[in-house]
């Protein structure tokens, strides 16, 4: 029955994970997927999500089904942390947030939504993206165009080629958008660059769609959501953002992502509502009830917030160290070419290394990254840096 399926590679990002774990090398590094590890190797268990846990279990409630569009406090806190506490936004009930299967869920539920409403928009996607971009979206029927976003020779922003490439695209084009710590490059725009690129998609009668997965790794929660205030307040009639607190909880297998949909006003967003909860059910239902408690629980607190965003800029300040780290130890061994580094924001930095260095990174080395280049700084320690610097010397020099 199955004898003409064909095998596909296996995934570009998770799959080095399972070769990871197949590797039997007692000091192997794993830079491959965007998960932060403590300076022990540990995925952190955050003390704010610890309390409501301990909270939860001591008076365990029975597990009925969440509603179709998730948790009703989960999505309120989730639209205040995007669009700001008190953004005109909320007030004008312009906005549908709904709980989704981690950010990916939140992408693809807002593709297959997408598609329905706007048969025959394309998608727009930065190059590069994160590799799943360009899967979810084609997968759920769109066809995928790049715009130019990064420069290999500069390792930073092609600001020029992006604006002239944004403004070429037809009207109705939806336009993916990374809010910040652009994945896989690193490379974010500065605040007059948004600036001009909310002005640019809103003349051009562009559809943001914004993916922010990483909320609070650069400079803090708001500063981080900087375009999607922008688009805010841009007065454009409608945008999409999809959003996860997978890396910024430490939650990543409770997949707690949110996908939020700006609407011309109260009416419309109840309708694209009625058509997201239509998209959800026929996908899986509704999400599960863990995480989305745990996210709400310390949201919802102004005292366990307040932990939260500590503990969330404990994890930040270390991967600003590890960057200056890396970067430091490199210039000692006689590679100050990776100075860049240091400039590159949140988990990821595209290191400039190729396909072939990277391989050998893996077979000599025992350390895996991203085939194009992208490490992830933030599963470096004080305690793998000077291996991972002497390997990435090596290869580059070799
Ligand atoms: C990554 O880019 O490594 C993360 O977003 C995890 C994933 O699902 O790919």
């Amino acid at each position: 029955l199955f004898a003409s399926v064909e095998l596909v590679p296996g995934d570009p990002i998770l799959g080095l994970t399972e070769a990871y774990n197949a590797d039997s090398r007692p000091d192997k590094v794993n830079l491959g997927v965007g998960i932060y590890y403590d300076e022990q190797g540990r995925i952190p268990l955050l003390d704010c999500v610890r309390e409501v846990e301990q909270k939860l279990a001591a008076d365990a409630k029975p597990r009925g089904y969440l509603p179709i569009d998730g948790l009703a406090a989960y999505n309120l806190a989730t639209q205040k942390l995007l669009f700001g506490t008190h953004s005109p936004l909320l007030e004008a009930g312009r906005v549908a947030t709904s709980q989704t299967v981690g950010g990916s869920g939140a992408l693809r539920i807002g593709a297959d939504f997408l598609k329905r409403a706007l048969p025959n928009a394309k998608i727009a996607i930065s190059n590069p993206s994160w590799e799943n971009h360009r899967v979810v979206f084609g997968t759920a029927g769109f066809e995928v165009i790049d715009y130019r976003y990064y420069d290999n020779d500069s390792h930073g922003l092609d600001f020029a080629g992006m604006l002239a490439d944004l403004g070429a695209l037809e009207p109705g084009t939806v336009v993916l958008l990374h809010a910040c710590c652009h994945n896989p490059t690193g490379a974010d725009l500065s605040l007059e660059q948004w600036q001009q690129v909310v002005a640019l998609v809103k003349d051009r009668g562009l559809l943001p769609f914004v993916d922010i997965a990483y909320q609070g790794f650069d400079v803090g929660t708001e500063a981080d959501a900087t375009a999607i205030r922008l688009f805010g307040e841009s007065g454009i009639p409608a945008f999409v953002v999809a959003s996860s607190y997978s890396k910024s909880f430490s939650l990543y297998g409770e997949r707690v992502g949110a996908l939020s949909i700006v609407a011309a006003d109260r009416e419309e967003a109840k309708r694209v509502q009625s058509q997201i909860k239509r998209t959800i059910r026929s996908n899986y239902s509704s999400p599960s009830t863990h995480g989305g408690a745990l996210v709400a629980g310390v949201l919802g607190s102004d005292e366990l917030r307040a932990r939260w965003e500590q503990e969330l800029g404990g994890m930040r300040e270390r991967i600003h160290a590890l960057r200056a780290g890396l970067v430091s130890k490199l210039a000692e061994l006689g590679a100050p070419e990776f100075g860049f580094i240091q400039q590159q924001a949140g988990m990821f930095s595209y290191s400039g290394l190729s396909k072939a260095q990277v391989d050998r990174l893996r077979d000599e080395f025992g350390i895996y990254a991203v085939g194009t280049g992208r490490i992830c700084v933030a599963a470096l320690s004080q305690q793998s840096l000077p291996k991972v610097a002497a390997a990435v010397y090596a290869v580059s020099r070799g």
